[in-house]
């Protein structure tokens, strides 16, 4: 399902709170990408598919225990309206810690889609059969719990976007990121060349450029190996699958 260089990534995010999602996607380079037609942003508030008169969304778990569950008439409703909004179906994500985690390899994957419809929840969590039902794919951004997946949507549509052709500047800035080869990335400096007592290293104003490429795989490679020996090990990993 490659997508046409012209033709925008939608993203459908469905939150109790589309409110706080405003600022920062009109902002930097989400903002950029939606002007220059690469990426478009639908909010949709699941409570205006409640219809229950005080459009509540959630109610108490069956068996008891603290907290209040998602419920699934409004998600369903609201997942089934916004998927008839366009087409394709495109993939359907819930924000949720018991996801499968995200990192760039899945930010790839989604910034070769044509649409993604995130799910965001909120309170102790979604009636099972909202996973049960509808077609989802679980992703969580970390070993951690957020009140509500809205920050998560933001990491996954951020880290999503910056990765779609033509949206960043220059054309090498994306894959010379951290993980874009599987390594951190290297320490880079600006001017001036010294700022109290601390210098820039003598290789990066030499001019030779390929040995500044040495220095700068050499340091990206220390500090993986410091930092994130388990992307080393994954990239070994790799490496062997694809040779053997
Ligand atoms: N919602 C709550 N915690 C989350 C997490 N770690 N990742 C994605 N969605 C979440």
């Amino acid at each position: 399902m490659a997508r046409e260089e012209q033709r925008a990534l939608r993203f459908d995010i469905l939150t109790l709170f589309p409110e706080v999602f405003g600022p920062f996607l009109d902002a930097t380079m989400l903002g950029i990408a939606r002007e220059k037609g690469l990426a478009e942003y639908h909010l949709h508030n699941i409570r205006d598919y409640s219809r229950d008169k005080h459009h509540k969304v959630d109610d108490r778990p069956y068996g008891g225990g603290p907290g209040m569950v998602m419920r699934c008439g409004p998600v369903f409703r609201c997942y089934e309206a916004v998927r008839e909004m366009a087409e394709p179906a495109g993939r359907f994500v819930m924000l949720t810690p018991q996801g499968r985690t995200f990192d760039q390899a899945l930010a790839r994957e989604f910034s070769r889609s044509d649409r993604i419809i995130l799910l965001c929840g909120r309170y102790e969590g979604f009636d099972e059969r909202i996973r049960e039902g509808l077609p989802v794919e679980e992703v969580s951004i970390g070993d951690f719990v957020l009140s509500g997946g809205e920050a998560a949507a933001m990491a996954v549509v951020d880290a999503t976007v910056r990765l779609v052709p033509g949206v960043l500047g220059h054309r090498d800035a994306a894959a010379s990121d951290s993980f874009a080869d599987g390594l951190l990335e290297h320490p880079q400096y600006t001017r001036p060349p010294e700022f109290r007592g601390m210098t820039v290293p003598q290789v990066l104003l030499s001019g030779n450029h390929a040995a500044i490429a040495r220095w700068r795989r050499a340091q990206a490679t220390e500090r993986t190996r410091r930092r994130r020996a388990d992307l080393l090990n994954t990239q070994t990993a790799t490496t062997e699958k694809n040779d053997g």
